[in-house]
């Protein structure tokens, strides 16, 4: 259980990392109207679907998902906006990287740059942060 938190807890630095990444790139490759994909969109996906298995596991098991215990913060937290917000990010992620797979030119790289900045924006606010008092840590 500890493992599967520090990694998971880990991971939003490398989910953070490729998420910002492949905005660039894609913007980058947007304006150029470039051909042709970048594996940094897949290993993006990758990395947030991961985030998704491992996150489904410590539901199952965090003493910190507990519907009971709802009006306190901390337990509605990660029992419901945790979850919630960071599948719809996710959801996000991969039905813009479906998209663009049928995609060319600069609309592929123009449908990866909204959908994973949207995720993006999500993640980042679905985080618990440390300075927002949820008893987590920065790693
Ligand atoms: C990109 C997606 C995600 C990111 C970046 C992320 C990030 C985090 C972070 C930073 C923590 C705090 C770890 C700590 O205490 O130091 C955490 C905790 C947790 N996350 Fe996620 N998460 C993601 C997706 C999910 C999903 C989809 C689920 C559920 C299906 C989930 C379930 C949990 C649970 C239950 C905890 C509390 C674990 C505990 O301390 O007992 N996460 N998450």
């Amino acid at each position: 259980m500890n493992i599967l938190i520090r990694a998971h807890s880990g991971l939003r630095y490398v989910v953070l990392g490729l998420l910002i990444a492949a905005i660039f790139i894609a913007y980058s490759n947007w304006r150029k109207s470039k051909d042709g994909d970048s594996k940094v969109y897949l290993f993006a996906l990758i990395a947030t679907h991961t985030q998704l298995l491992i996150g489904l596991i410590l539901y199952t098991m965090s003493p910190k998902v507990d519907f009971s215990l709802i009006s306190e913060k901390v337990f509605r937290f990660y029992s419901i906006e945790h979850v919630f917000m960071m599948v719809i990010a996710i959801v996000l992620i991969t039905i813009g990287r479906v998209r663009s797979k049928k995609l060319a030119g600069a609309d592929k790289h123009r449908t990866i740059l909204y959908f994973y900045a949207m995720a993006l924006i999500i993640i980042l606010v679905a985080i618990p942060w440390p300075f927002r008092n949820l008893g987590s840590a920065w790693f």
